[in-house]
């Protein structure tokens, strides 16, 4: 069994931690931001002192080779480095970071390998600013090019303008992500299983299904002092109340699926003015799609009984839809067999967060190996994992990617 250099892995995780960062509210690399293309540079640079061959993709993916001119298909490994608004240092950057740490290792200790191993920081995973994924949809074929840089943020920004703006270039010398022959993504559970069930390793067999949405409640700005209240079209009473209602419906449908409301937009947003317009999100996630379909259905007849209800105009936008995955069972069954002969305990577990994988999972043989989140804490500052626990998960990449890179 191989083992990474722990103190190298560490620090960049540490160095890559203070890109975005401030005192007080955390790391904020919001996509196709000066501190996202910060951070993208940083693992740029960190891939090319790995030796590995390296390149910004046309969507800004960065991805570093090793062995590039093995004339058979790759094994990749990665994630993402942009973040929420207010994030940990781990949720991606682990997985990026580890993957180039095990590249560096395995070139670094002269371990023979048959396959490329590619290493990739995806774009825009998190869906902050442009719908979620876009880089592991361009890097799997499944979106097009044009098609994604037409996308705009809610300021009408599209990636295209994003992206020039950023200033990113890029190479062609890409590899055929085609020919991909599997995936391996190492991230935090950023949930509190692992660590409850005092468990090192967890070895991820399926994730699951998310539907966003962003509901409009368009009513009427009043003065707040002579609109009697039975002539007020109050577009921020009527959100709350259908929010209470989409609990409700989601306690209906789906006990153990769940919902999560967590972006909310008044207009004009002003102490003395009745509420004219509300905006906000409305986030489903379950293991079954046809529980999804139900909640998206449920959720429209919602729209019509409200409208008909309170005579304001209501309306359901789709923002995106990721069914449920299931993992391979292959690459499964070998991070289980990585952790135990590195004496580590282990679990199989269902992904409760939506990850690049499951795009990949599309193209090619995917597994997702989970190390422990303290407090099941992520998506937040307080996000954190034990450095052994870090490390662990590092040794269990590297040795099942050796075995998968040696696989015929
Ligand atoms: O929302 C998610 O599950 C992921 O963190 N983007
Ligand atoms: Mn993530
Ligand atoms: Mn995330």
């Amino acid at each position: 069994m191989f083992t990474v250099n722990s103190v190298r892995l560490l620090s960049s995780i540490e160095d890559l931690g203070r890109i975005g960062f401030t005192e007080g509210s955390g790391i904020s690399r919001v996509c196709l931001t000066q501190s996202d293309v910060a951070g993208k540079n940083f693992v740029y640079k960190l891939m090319q002192s790995a030796g590995l061959h390296t390149y910004f993709d046309e969507v800004a993916n960065v991805v570093g080779i090793l062995n590039a001119t093995a004339d058979v298909s790759p094994i990749f490994s990665g994630s993402h480095t942009d973040t929420v608004i207010g994030a940990g240092r781990l949720d991606g950057s682990y997985g990026v970071l580890a993957a180039i740490e095990a590249a560096n290792s395995i070139r670094g200790q002269g371990v023979p390998v048959r396959r490329p191993l590619g290493v990739i920081s995806f774009t825009n995973e998190e869906g902050v600013r442009f719908p979620p994924m876009i880089g592991s949809k361009y890097f799997t074929g499944e979106s097009k090019l044009d098609d994604i840089l037409q996308l705009r943020d809610a300021s009408g920004v599209t990636v295209r303008e994003a992206l020039n703006g950023v200033g990113v270039r890029h190479e062609t010398t890409k590899v055929m992500s085609k020919a991909v022959k599997g995936f391996l993504e190492l991230h935090i559970e950023q949930g509190p299983i692992l660590e409850e069930e005092h468990i090192q390793i967890g070895v991820v067999e399926s994730i699951v299904g998310m539907r966003q949405f962003i509901i409009s409640v368009q009513g009427s700005a009043d003065h707040a002092g002579t609109t009697p209240m039975n002539l007020r079209k109050d577009a921020l009473l009527v959100a709350s109340q259908f929010i209470i209602a989409v609990h409700e419906l989601r306690r209906e449908i789906a006990i153990d699926g769940v919902v999560t409301v967590g972006k909310l937009e008044v207009k004009p947003n002003v102490a003395n003015v009745v509420p004219a317009l509300v905006n906000f999100s409305v986030d489903f996630r379950h293991k079954s799609n046809d529980v999804l379909a139900q909640l998206e259905t449920r959720l429209n007849s919602l729209v019509e009984e409200f409208t008909t209800k309170t005579r304001l105009c209501i309306s359901a936008k789709n923002h995106f839809r990721l069914p449920p995955v299931k993992l391979s069972s292959n690459i499964a069954n070998l991070v289980e067999d990585c952790a135990k002969d590195l004496g580590l305990s282990s679990m199989r577990m269902q992904s409760g967060a939506g990850h690049d994988s499951m795009n990949v999972n599309k193209i090619a043989e995917t597994g997702m190996i989970f190390v422990p989140s303290k407090g099941g804490k992520s998506h937040t500052p307080l996000e954190d994992t034990n450095s052994d626990d870090l490390v662990n998960g590092t040794n269990v990449l590297c040795n099942a990617l050796v075995e998968l890179l040696n696989s015929r």
